[in-house]
């Protein structure tokens, strides 16, 4: 075996995952929610019962295929859910995983991405590649794959690492490789522990708080600090390997940590920014919370045309990690909510509506039911003023990635009257 990425994950398949625990939590997060995705790619607009395909490219012990297929197979559509990865040792523990939960929409492929058109050609309505291209010799290329297998109105949700948030890492990599570059891997992992305990406590990576994955595990720590090949993207990298690839961001995850006024609240700094176009601000912001040790995001051709948006009466919306009563219970005192994002507290002012909102939000009920009952004990809340407080809900809700809109598949935007 010469490839040392693949000699990696046959030793240390990644993540670490015990297929027996599928009894017990499915385990779902961004991107791949279904909910999210619809939102972020379809314009809320998608039917999952229909045929709806899907490549995890790089699927590791198979996170993200489970939760794919799990969710598909729960909305009944014929679906497929591809599972493509170099690693053997990943593919079992997937595989049984899939097995433990009785799945029969995934399609297991072993072998590299770049042959997917000979592998497991497209197209594809959503693919996932979360933490591959960035280990690949060339990421500009593995991207142009994907992109290239996409069906015609997909989109894809990528993970990818981010420079700033990863500061300390690389140079301590470096030493681990001039230290034992060539060593068996086991024992590579015994120096690395022995080294980490030893860190003065002035080391960069000692400082970075946000870089812990390496205390789980083995995978975890020779995924993070003995990796064959790794590089990292900051925004502004990340969007020209898009553009190089004529692919654009729906979304970044959560949105408003890529907006530099989640950070700067005084309104003379924060005018300045008002110039800058959405990269520029993305870019920005990435700098100023430094806490972005990856970056996720939906990405698809057209990417100016794909989210979801509050319509009207029609618009569904959808909790998709949270209870909608305990949101409400949290909203109820201070008219905010506060979302913690790697540390870092960000307090989103809400309307005077949220609450009543939020209790009734079920994934199932429309704005228009919604409003249908907060009406009924009080007659004087016109949709209008019911509507202005929707906007401002979902704006906020929104940025912290904490709701999804799903509107009707095929219809057009109305307003009722006042
Ligand atoms: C860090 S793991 C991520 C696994 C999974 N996507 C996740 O997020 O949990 C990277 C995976 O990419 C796979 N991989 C790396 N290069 C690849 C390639 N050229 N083709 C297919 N899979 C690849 C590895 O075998 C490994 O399982």
């Amino acid at each position: 075996m010469t490839d040392p990425v693949r000699a990696q994950y046959e030793a240390y398949p990644y993540p670490t995952r015990d297929p027996r625990k599928e009894a017990r939590r499915l385990v779902v997060g961004s991107p791949g929610q279904l909910d999210e995705l619809n939102h972020c790619l379809f314009a809320g607009r998608r039917d999952f019962t229909a045929p709806f395909r899907v490549l995890v490219a790089g699927g590791g012990t198979g996170d993200a295929a489970i939760m794919l297929a799990q969710q598909l197979a729960e909305r009944g559509g014929d679906s497929e859910v591809v599972w493509l990865d170099l690693s053997e040792a990943a593919r079992a523990i997937a595989e049984a995983r899939a097995e433990a939960r009785a799945l029969t929409n995934i399609r297991f492929v072993t072998g590299d991405l770049l042959a997917l058109p000979d592998l497991a050609p497209g197209p594809y309505d959503y693919i996932d590649c979360c933490g591959v291209l960035h280990h690949l010799a060339e990421p500009a290329q593995g991207l142009a794959v994907l992109a290239a297998a996409l069906a015609a109105g997909g989109g894809m949700g990528l993970m990818l690492y981010g420079r700033y948030g990863r500061t300390g890492l690389y140079p301590l990599q470096g030493v681990l490789r001039t230290l034992a570059g060539e060593a068996p891997l086991p024992e590579r992992i015994t120096l690395a522990r022995g080294l980490l305990e030893a860190l003065p406590r002035t080391n960069w990576f000692r400082r970075n708080p946000f870089l812990g994955d390496h205390k789980r595990s083995d995978a975890e720590l020779v995924d993070l600090l003995l990796h064959a090949r790794d590089r990292a993207y900051s925004v502004s990298e990340l969007l020209a390997l898009l553009d190089g690839a004529g692919l654009g961001v729906t979304r970044f995850l959560e949105p408003l940590r890529y907006e530099p006024r989640s950070y700067v609240k005084d309104p003379k700094l924060a005018g300045r920014f008002e110039s800058l176009d959405q990269r520029e601000r993305a870019a920005v912001a990435e700098v100023l919370a430094g806490n972005m040790k990856t970056h996720v995001v939906y990405v698809a051709r057209d990417a100016g045309e794909r989210l979801a948006r509050f319509e009207g009466p029609d618009t569904r919306p959808i909790l998709p990690f949270h209870d909608g009563r305990q949101l409400a219970e949290t909203a109820r005192d201070k008219l905010s909510l506060t979302v913690e994002f790697e540390g870092l507290p960000i307090t989103l002012p809400l309307p005077r509506l949220a609450p009543a909102i939020l209790a009734r939000i079920d994934g199932r009920t429309t704005f228009g039911a919604i409003h249908a009952a907060l009406a009924q004990a009080d007659s004087r809340l016109t949709w209008g003023r019911f509507a202005a407080d929707v906007e401002a809900l979902t704006e906020a809700l929104i940025g912290a990635n904490v709701m999804a809109l799903a509107n009707p598949p095929g219809a057009t935007e109305e307003t009722p009257g006042p």
